[in-house]
């Protein structure tokens, strides 16, 4: 070993100890007969001390090191005369004997520091730069852990870690897939895997019974802060199981990893109908750290001649608690905020509860104190909030709401990025139908199981229809999903007819699960969290790209290999690929 300890563990218990430590320079400080040079590794930071009056050599040769330079340093651990409690290693200091430059470096783009002056494209091309910043290393370090945890909760329960392939066939459902061309089969293409769905259900007719793979997946959508082209799930699946069965062992997964790495210890989770969560919050995965419920204002709002909410098919409004001294202005800027394209509402109707009990709203011209005093009621307002209210056609009208409830949320900063609020959503809708392309969509995948009481409708109402399938939320974010499988050929094969399947594509498509469904396939679930979303909530934030060691940009770019990027014409020619196709 080149060292003997690390940067982050001396304290004043090694005091008169000799040490060698490794690391890099963060910060060189030169005050006059000396100078300290901050020593930094993965474990923290640790002084080292040069003085004229012990070694004026050294210490020139210290004044001499740059940012980032990679040192090694013997010396005396010796008390600080102005110790910093705020540092683990505040206490003490090297008095340095011995100092080897392992090697010089350039000086850094931009600095390494916690606040960094870097702009993102920058500390995208230099992500090794970026990720010896703290709070990088912080994400990593907190990943590690998660999936550290992760495995031994699995593995505890009897789940077997099984790998799947990555080069499969490409399916038309769900996200578009990213292509790979084969070179020995020309003309033919694998895909990467969205995620391993149909290999993991395999594997329960195999008769493994309980799966888990923290596994790549691939999808080629649209970037968001929550979405990266490839990204990792905790995939899972168990055999002989019903719904609540998947539940209790996921809330336990999640319960032992907000105990272990958060610390928290969290009560039942809450479970929520997908109806209820869009009645109550317009959208499905509610952040419950605050109430701030929707309220459906139609049998009091409508019928007072006020046409907005006569021709409206619904009337919403949320309360916002102790708001209603919100101003002139204020209340414009929410206005404005509802008209925003994104959002797409003609404008907010405001109605403050007033604290001597009595209503001022923006439509007193056409309701009375007592149509107010009904609002009131249905929203449980107090004096001294104020009520808002969206009218419009019932979906975009709640969403609205929901984005708007959101939005106060975080002007008012009613969410703490340290509560964790789990749920579940259940019951969510087998189908969507698409305008566009006239026919229906599976919401979660093809192989998700109708609710047993709704497996009539898939023939007389299909898109009445429930699944069998649930989400895990936390603090409004979709960190997992799953459902009970169909294990049944002739469901598979109904649920195939219904998605506009005819039999032959079906069998091209999915010959091989269906055909594996006539060997014996036991009733099967699963579930699979998002890895990176998960990772970022319980580091209380919400981008995943800070948790991911080597992500793309929002173009999906690798700044820093340039990916993707041209080939060559020879490997073009072996691929059978034509130069046009590059062009292009
Ligand atoms: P689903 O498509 O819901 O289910 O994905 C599961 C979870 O993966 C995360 N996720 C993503 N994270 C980052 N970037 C993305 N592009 C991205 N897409 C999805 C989300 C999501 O909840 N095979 C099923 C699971 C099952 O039925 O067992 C599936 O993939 O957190």
């Amino acid at each position: 070993m080149l060292r003997t300890h690390h940067c982050g563990e001396l304290n004043a218990d090694a005091i008169g100890t000799t040490v060698t430590l490794c690391g890099w320079t963060q910060k060189v400080r030169n005050l006059g007969g000396m100078t300290f040079i901050d020593l930094r590794d993965r474990y923290g930071i640790t002084q080292l001390a040069f003085n004229e009056g012990w070694d004026v050599k050294l210490m020139e040769q210290a004044r001499k090191v740059g940012r980032e330079f990679v040192l090694q340093a013997t010396g005396k651990v010796i008390a600080r005369e102005s110790p910093n409690p705020n540092n683990p290693t505040g206490a003490i200091e090297i008095k340095t004997q011995q100092l080897t430059v392992l090697n010089a470096a350039k000086n850094p783009p931009f600095t390494i520091e916690a606040e960094t002056d870097g702009g993102e494209e920058l500390r995208m091309r230099y992500r090794y730069l970026d990720l010896r910043r703290s709070p990088l290393q912080k994400n990593v370090l907190l990943r590690h852990r998660v999936d550290h945890e992760v495995r031994n909760y699995l593995n505890a329960q009897g789940f077997l870690n099984i790998e799947t392939p990555y080069l499969i066939k490409s399916t038309p459902e769900g996200a578009r897939d990213f292509v790979v061309p084969s070179r020995t089969n020309i003309g033919q293409f694998y895909a990467l895997p969205q995620s391993p769905q149909t290999f993991k259900q395999l594997l329960m007719v195999s008769g493994y019974d309980r799966y888990y793979q923290i596994v790549r997946c691939f999808r080629d959508e649209d970037l968001r802060a929550d979405r990266q082209p490839e990204f990792t799930q905790i995939d899972c699946e168990m055999s002989f199981v019903e719904r609540d069965d998947v539940l209790q062992t996921f809330e336990g997964l999640t319960r032992h990893l907000l105990e272990k790495v958060a610390g928290q210890e969290v009560g039942e989770f809450p479970r929520m109908s997908y109806q209820e969560a869009m009645e109550n919050y317009g959208n499905d995965k509610p952040d419950i750290r605050f109430d701030m419920r929707i309220k459906n204002l139609n049998d009091v709002a409508q019928n007072k001649g006020f046409k907005v909410f006569d021709q409206a098919e619904r009337v919403v409004a949320i309360n916002v608690e102790g708001c209603a001294h919100f101003s002139r202005k204020q209340l414009d800027a929410l206005t404005a905020w509802v008209k925003r394209p994104q959002i797409g509402m003609a404008g907010v109707i405001w109605c403050k509860h007033q604290e001597d009990g009595s209503f001022k709203s923006s439509v007193d011209k056409f309701f009375s104190q007592e149509d107010l005093q009904a609002w009131s009621e249905k929203c449980e307002s107090q004096p001294g909030d104020l009520m808002l209210v969206l009218a419009g056609a019932k979906a975009k009208t709640l969403k609205a709401m929901g984005e708007l409830r959101l939005h106060l949320a975080e002007e008012l900063n009613l969410r703490n990025p340290e509560e964790f609020a789990p749920l579940w959503v259940v019951d969510f809708p087998l189908l969507e139908w698409d305008e566009e392309t006239q026919r229906y969509y599976a919401m979660h995948h093809p192989f998700t199981a109708p609710l047993e009481e709704d497996l009539n409708l898939l023939e007389s109402d299909p898109g009445a229809a429930r699944a069998n399938a649930y989400d895990l939320v936390l603090n409004g974010n979709e960190i997992g999903g799953g459902s009970i499988r169909i294990h049944d050929r002739s469901l598979q094969k109904k649920m195939f007819d219904v998605l506009g399947f005819t039999a032959d594509e079906a069998q091209k498509q999915f010959g091989f699960l269906m055909d594996a469904f006539e060997y014996g396939a036991p009733p099967h679930g699963g579930i699979a969290f998002g890895l990176d979303r998960l990772v970022a909530i319980l580091g209380g934030k919400e981008t995943i790209r800070d948790f991911i060691a080597f992500p793309k940009n929002n173009a999906g770019r690798d700044l820093m290999i340039d990916a993707p990027s041209g080939v060559s014409q020879e490997q073009l020619n072996e691929l059978s690929l034509s130069l046009k196709l590059q062009e292009e």
